[in-house]
This record gives structure tokens, sequence and C-alpha cells, in this order.
């Protein structure tokens, strides 16, 4: 007797950082203390009033059955009004659907939207469910470059013809996982122009939007006039609200991408604890100034780390957005031996870029979601690093 997975689940590499993930614990294991600045994993907690609502909701008799397929009005109402309030955008009921975190919604995307050979045109460096969840509907992917030299910003005549005509959908996100890049008009404009042209379904995904500094206020793709007609946005408040282990996101715009989003969901999952759901309301609805008093925090790390590195002749500059800086790995060295080297000799672990995509590779992501004195720590481990 010999039992298989099917084809398509063996087809698909092992997730990097599942595998990083076990080599550290094993390095832990062993009594080493090992300062991860490889995961963008938020570090803090939310604010007290979004903890409070979580635990009120979850000390009622009637919040503990399932709590409904589509979300309770009063979470559906929040995410419209967070639109409204953080974007100036406005939809409608049919234009939003909450996820169990953001990840769900991109991967089960692939199986609403694409059939057996339609191709996915995917950032390269990018997030990596974007690459392999096609893969899970036995679709294809073609990876269009992101590169230094254009701010890592897409050019979309690179992508050719026949492949455009064949595409489905098409991932964006800015600012962006893993250069800390952030978008701009003129690109949103030309990926709604070329989505609409080859019609293609425009997925943005913009978990960071609210995780920025310096005055930088991220906006959302579909405050352009007439996204809707072609693009969804995903959104999380996995970063935005120091939410990630409670898995809320949410996806919004293009109603009929969206309803077929909810046709795949509901054979799928059977939505979010209501308790979950109370605390996502009181997040979205909520005091939002604690957001600025935790960028501060995120701000002060990012300036800590840049000048460590730069002192140590890396070449890094601080990021408006995201968790993350992004720079080349030292001259001799690749971003995989680079990581290894500084996790050997110092207990640190920073990303290879190469985790991200081709265009990675001799890149390295550094995360600021670990504690300051931590990462204090970390960066005068660097300094024994030879
Ligand atoms: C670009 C990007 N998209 C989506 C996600 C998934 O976030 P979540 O599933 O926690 O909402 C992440 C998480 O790191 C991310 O970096």
């Amino acid at each position: 007797m010999s039992l298989s997975p099917s084809k398509r689940v063996s087809s698909i590499p092992p997730y990097a950082f599942a595998a990083l993930g076990k080599k550290i614990a094993a390095l832990k294991a062993e009594g080493k203390d090992i300062i991860r600045l490889d995961i963008g994993n938020p570090d803090m907690p939310p604010a007290p009033h979004i903890i409070d609502a979580l635990v009120a909701s979850a000390r009622r008799d009637d919040t503990h059955g399932y709590a409904g397929y589509y979300g309770i009005p009063a979470f559906r109402r929040a995410i419209a009004d967070y639109y409204r309030s953080r974007f100036g955008v406005s939809l409608d009921d049919a234009e939003l659907s909450p996820l169990i975190g953001s990840k769900e919604g991109l991967a089960n995307l692939n199986l609403a939207w694409l059939d057996p050979g339609d191709i996915a045109l995917v950032p390269d460096p990018g997030y990596v469910t974007y690459s392999k969840a096609p893969l899970l509907a036995n679709a294809q992917i073609h990876t269009f470059d992101l590169k230094p030299e254009n701010n890592w910003l897409p050019d979309f005549s690179s992508i050719p013809a026949d492949v455009a005509d064949r595409a489905r959908l098409m991932w964006l996100n800015y600012p962006n996982n893993p250069t800390g890049a952030l978008g701009t008009e003129t690109v949103f404009r030309q990926a709604i122009d070329f989505c609409r042209e080859h019609n293609i379904l425009l997925c943005h995904d913009n978990p960071y939007s609210d995780v920025t500094f310096d005055g930088y206020r991220a906006p959302s793709i579909l405050a352009i006039p007439g996204a809707k007609e072609v693009a969804i946005e995903f959104n999380s408040l996995s970063k935005s609200h120091n939410m990630a282990g409670w898995r809320v996101g949410m996806v919004v715009g293009n109603a009929t991408a969206i309803k077929a989003l909810a046709t795949v969901k509901t054979q799928i999952d059977t939505g979010l604890p209501r308790p979950v759901q109370d605390m996502a309301i009181a997040a979205l609805t909520g005091d939002q100034s604690w957001i600025a008093e935790r960028n501060a925090i995120y701000r002060e790390r990012r300036d800590m780390a840049v000048s460590a590195l730069q002192s140590l002749g890396l070449k890094v500059s601080p990021q408006k957005a995201t968790l993350y800086l992004w720079f080349p790995a030292p001259d001799g060295f690749s971003d995989v031996e680079f990581h290894e080297k500084v996790l050997a000799e110092a207990g640190v672990s920073i990303a290879p870029g190469s985790y991200y995509g081709e265009n990675g590779r001799g890149w390295m992501r550094l995360s600021v979601a670990v504690p300051t004195d931590r990462m204090a720590e970390a960066m005068e481990r660097l300094k024994s690093v030879r």
C-alpha cells in the first residue's frame, strides 16, 4: 500500500519560515538565546479598550456558538466605518467581507477566481502566499520584477501581452513587505488601467497601512476613482492593531470578487468567533490615538537599528512604513550566508531576502517587532560578527 498527497500539495515547497522556526527551536533547546529579527509578529498587546471588549464578550452566555458565516452586522458596519474614516472610501455591504486573518482570504481567493491553467501575476520579491496559493488552485504564476532602481515598484510594460491576456489576478502590496517601499498614486492608477484593459482582478494587500512613520499616511487603492470596478483590497488587524494572534482581517472592494470569495469560505470555514468580532469592532471604531504611540516605539527601534547597522558598514536607510528594514547583505556574502553567520556568531536571526523571491537574493529583511531592549541587545551582539 502507498499513500500519497495530491500533486498540487507535492508541488509546493516547504514554507521557509516553518523550516527556520524548527532550526531556531533546536538552537533554543541547546540553551542558546536567539533574538528573532526575522518575523513580523507584533510584540506589543492591543490597547486596553480592545482587550476589555474581548473579555466582556467572552463572559457573556450567548457568544460561544457559531457566529454566522458573514460576520455580525455590527462588525460589517465597523469595517465600513473604518474604511470611511481612515481612507475616505465608502463601501456598501456587498463590498466587504470579514476574514479569519488576511492570509486565509489571500489564499482562498485563488480558489474563488482561478481555473486550472489560469495565470496569477505576482511581484518578485513578495509575500510568499501570493506565489504559492495559486498552485493550490492548479493555476500558474507569472512573476513581475520589483527592482531597487525603480524603488521596488512594478513596470507593467514588462509583462508580455500574451501573459497579460491569460492572467486573471494580479497582486500588489504597498507599503511593501519585504522591501518597505511605498506605493504611489501613479503606480496604483497604472495598475488599475492595466487590469481594466486585460480583465484582471487587481488584489491590493494593505496590512501595513497603519504601521507608518515620520508623518507618512498610507492610502487605500480604493480611494482612486473607479478602482472598485477591478480591484479588491485586503487588510488586517494583525499589524495595524497588534492582533496577529487573534486572526482578524477583511477584504473590501469589487462586489463580484467578494461574493465569489464568500462562496468559497462558506464551504471552508464557519466565520469568526463572536468575542473576536467584538474585539475587532472596538479596535476599528474605538480610540485610534494609541496607534501613533505604538508607531513611535517602532520608529525608535528602527532608528536604533539603522544607526547600528550603518556603523557596521551596511547600506540601510530608514523606511517610512512596515515593520521591516531591507538592505543588501555585506560584500562577499549571499543573503543566506549572512543570515547563517549572524545566527551562528551572534544568535540573531535576520531573514534572507531570497525567501521572498529571486529579486530578494542578496538582500536582508530585519523586523523591528521585538522589545526595544532586545533590539538594543541584538545590535550590540552584531558588533562581534566578523
Ligand atoms: C504582506 C502581507 N500580507 C498578508 C499577511 C498576513 O497577515 P494576517 O494573515 O495575519 O492578516 C502578512 C503577514 O505578515 C503580510 O506581510
